[in-house]
């Protein structure tokens, strides 16, 4: 039997480099290991538990980040691509598993109280919202999931799926197996910094670079990207970590790289090396990057640009996923309704 991976986005922008490093990649890689069958969805469910009142510009996002998704190459004949709301029941598990976790449960959870203080909802937390958890453990849960690609900040709802299923199967029997989830190892993937340098990349602090961005966007954005504030002379000698740069080349710089653009270097520790003693100027770093992230994002553009213009394909695609994504639901829902003694 093949492992069952599993991962979903939320609709709420278009894709940037920070999630092709910390999940594209890895899913890319997982598409071509025959022991492993994967699912990628859009949730958008989860995305209106915190964008209520602006249902369009989440149903206007599925398309960009199915673009996305296909132009960065997860291919629908490897990987199951499904939208969230297109397979109800997920929705029904989620009502179901509701009455298996406590509101205090809910409270505690560390990632939503974030989430909760970030988004300013104050005393006014959407019910939807507070649930999410237990929708996320429905969408793991539905497909029998084995192994869960993501960010650290998502362990808390991981570790509440793994809750959901203790109690679960032992009121009921042995329906469900642990999913387990895989956080990479390498550092400089799990999550790349702004442009600005802050910590995150994301598109409300307007500090990201998209897979959808133009040459020119991509020069723009890198030539205004903050540095080492100390390296001020060229001469100077500068530091490399906790410099964007060079963690963004650190993700994407390959030897052949150097060859192409920058070749009185043969790899990026060299280069490291030569701004560390100084006489290295960010200018000329810079520019290398430029051409690295255009070199790599270059074809993902091309095809994006493709899928642009064919929307109607791009939606064929997302509702044969969902029907298939759907068989698998509702198999296991039945299985959960019969353990329960409530398949009619
Ligand atoms: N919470 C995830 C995010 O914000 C999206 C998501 C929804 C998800 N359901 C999931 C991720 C199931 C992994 C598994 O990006």
């Amino acid at each position: 039997m093949k492992k069952v991976v599993l991962t979903g986005d939320r609709p709420t922008g278009r894709l940037h480099i920070g999630h092709y490093v910390g999940s594209i990649l890895k899913r890319l890689e997982l598409q071509e290991e025959k022991k492993y069958q994967q699912f990628v969805f859009i949730a958008d469910l989860q995305a209106l538990t915190d964008n209520a009142s602006n249902s369009k510009f989440v149903a206007d996002n599925i398309l960009e980040v199915a673009c996305d998704y296909l132009a960065a190459g997860l291919d629908p004949k490897k990987t199951t691509l499904f939208i969230q709301s297109l397979v109800p029941e997920l929705t029904e598990l989620t009502v179901l598993f509701m009455n298996f976790v406590t509101l205090s449960r809910l409270q505690r959870n560390p990632t939503v109280k974030d989430e909760i203080k970030n988004k300013n909802f104050g005393t006014s937390i959407p019910t939807g919202f507070l649930v999410y958890p237990i929708s996320q453990a429905a969408d793991i849960l539905a497909f029998k999931t084995d192994i869960v690609p993501v960010g650290e900040d998502q362990n808390p709802l991981i570790e509440q799926t793994r809750e959901i299923v203790k109690t679960f199967n032992s009121l009921y029997g042995e329906v469900f197996k642990y999913p387990n989830s895989l956080v990479s190892e390498n550092q400089s993937q799990r999550r790349l910094p702004g442009i600005d340098g802050k910590q995150k990349m994301s598109k409300s602090m307007g500090n990201a670079i998209y897979l959808s961005d133009s040459e020119k966007d991509i020069t723009d954005k890198v030539m205004k990207m903050y540095t080492d504030p100390n390296h001020i002379k060229v001469s100077d000698p500068g530091t490399t970590k906790d410099n964007p740069v060079f963690i963004y080349l650190e993700a994407f710089a390959k030897d052949e790289h150097f060859k192409l653009y920058c070749n009185e270097y043969n790899n990026l520790d060299e280069m490291k090396t030569h701004y560390e003693k100084g006489g290295l100027g960010d200018v000329k770093v810079k520019r290398f990057l430029c051409n690295v992230l255009n070199h790599e994002l270059e074809p993902i553009r091309k095809r994006r640009a493709y899928y642009e213009k064919h929307p109607e394909e791009v939606m064929e695609i997302l509702m044969k996923g969902s029907k298939k994504a759907q068989k698998v639901a509702r198999k296991t829902l039945n299985e959960v309704k019969k353990a329960m003694g409530i398949l009619y």
